[in-house]
């Protein structure tokens, strides 16, 4: 029984990245393992959100985690700031974190390009902290899309860094990981290679969006111009279409549509089509589920309080022993 961590940042309602990038393994390493899955919410810190807005989205991950299948029975299911345990480690992690390796990082190389009017201390260290979700528990594996890769790398340096430092072997070495699969990247309708939601919001579907949006979204997705040179390298926008396809829909559904393009004669409004259908009949069930328990107000509380109680067993424990190893001792 391995120890599993990861959170997911509540910016919004979960796309299908998100899915496929973490829930899906959330369900099934739920079943067999000592799982913590949180609602990071200070880590969405670094993009200021106003107050109501960072209530309501906490929330929105908690339902849709349960529409999707997390059980709190099996899993812990908590909220990153109620475990404040996570700060303390992060700030002792800091002190052996080099600015020259944060600023390399390549997340934090994209946000200065992209938001340059607000480069803060928490985007610098967001991998320290990432570090402190996850070795608070002493996980070794952590269920995360591609993108979060390098973060797991530098996990790794800052729990060897002090087990080293102190000659200790107390943290073990996370890894990224996706039950069974290798990691994911799933792509987005715009032509670029990741859905996100920071992006344009046309360029990702949310589990949450109704069938006539996910037809509407698809419609608008980035092709080629139709005019189809089989030997030639697909365009972007044209391989994601394909790459979306081989997640939604049927073997055979795909197999024809490969054919036709094989064969110069792909129609990509039928190709969306198709490929809308298919998504609205993935997403469907989740939607329901979320209407229900979004009106669950009780239930969530209960959700919320059973995790934060249960997190705070494991991590209270951590950071004891981290600062018996440390060197802070009573009088
Ligand atoms: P976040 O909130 O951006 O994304 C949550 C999870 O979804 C995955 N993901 C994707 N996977 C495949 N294709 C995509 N297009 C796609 N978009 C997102 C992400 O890889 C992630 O697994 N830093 C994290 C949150 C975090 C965390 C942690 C994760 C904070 N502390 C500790 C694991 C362990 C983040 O921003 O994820």
């Amino acid at each position: 029984m391995d120890i599993v961590v990861s959170g997911v940042r509540p910016t919004g309602n979960l796309h299908l990245g998100n899915y496929f990038g973490a829930l899906k393994s959330f369900l099934k390493m739920q079943e067999e393992n000592n799982c913590y899955f949180f609602i990071a919410d200070y880590h969405s810190l670094t993009t200021h959100p106003i107050p109501a807005d960072l209530h309501e989205n906490v929330k929105t991950v908690l339902v849709e985690f349960l529409a999707c299948g997390l059980d709190p029975e099996k899993a812990t299911l908590y909220i990153q700031s109620d475990l404040p345990e996570t700060a303390e480690l992060y700030l002792l992690l800091n002190m052996n974190a080099y600015i020259g390796e944060l600023e390399r990082c390549t997340s934090f190389k994209e946000k200065i390009r992209t938001q340059p009017q607000n480069v803060n201390a928490g985007l610098l260290t967001y991998p320290t902290l990432m570090a402190a979700d996850i070795i608070i528990h002493r996980a070794q594996k952590v269920p995360v899309g591609k993108d979060q890769e390098q973060h797991l790398e530098m996990t790794r340096t800052f729990a060897n860094r002090f087990n080293r430092l102190y000659n200790v072997e107390y943290f073990p070495e996370p890894v990224a990981y996706n039950f069974g699969e290798n990691l994911v990247k799933i792509p987005g309708l715009d032509g670029g290679l990741k859905m996100s939601k920071s992006d344009n919001e046309n360029s990702s579907i949310f589990l949450a969006d109704s069938p006539e949006i996910i037809r509407k979204k698809l419609m608008k997705a980035v092709t080629d111009t139709g005019q189809v040179d089989p030997a030639q390298p697909r365009s972007q926008g044209v391989k994601n279409l394909f790459d979306l396809m081989s997640y939604f829909s049927p073997p055979d559904t795909l197999a024809h549509f490969e054919h036709t393009y094989q064969a110069g004669a792909i129609r990509y409004g039928d190709m969306k089509k198709q490929l809308a259908e298919d998504i609205i009949v993935f997403t469907s069930p989740f939607r329901e589920k979320m209407l229900a328990l979004a009106a669950d107000k009780q239930y969530l509380r209960k959700v919320a309080a059973m995790g934060a109680e249960k997190a705070h067993a494991s991590a209270s424990k951590t950071v004891r022993e981290v600062r018996e190893i440390i060197g802070f001792k009573s009088f």
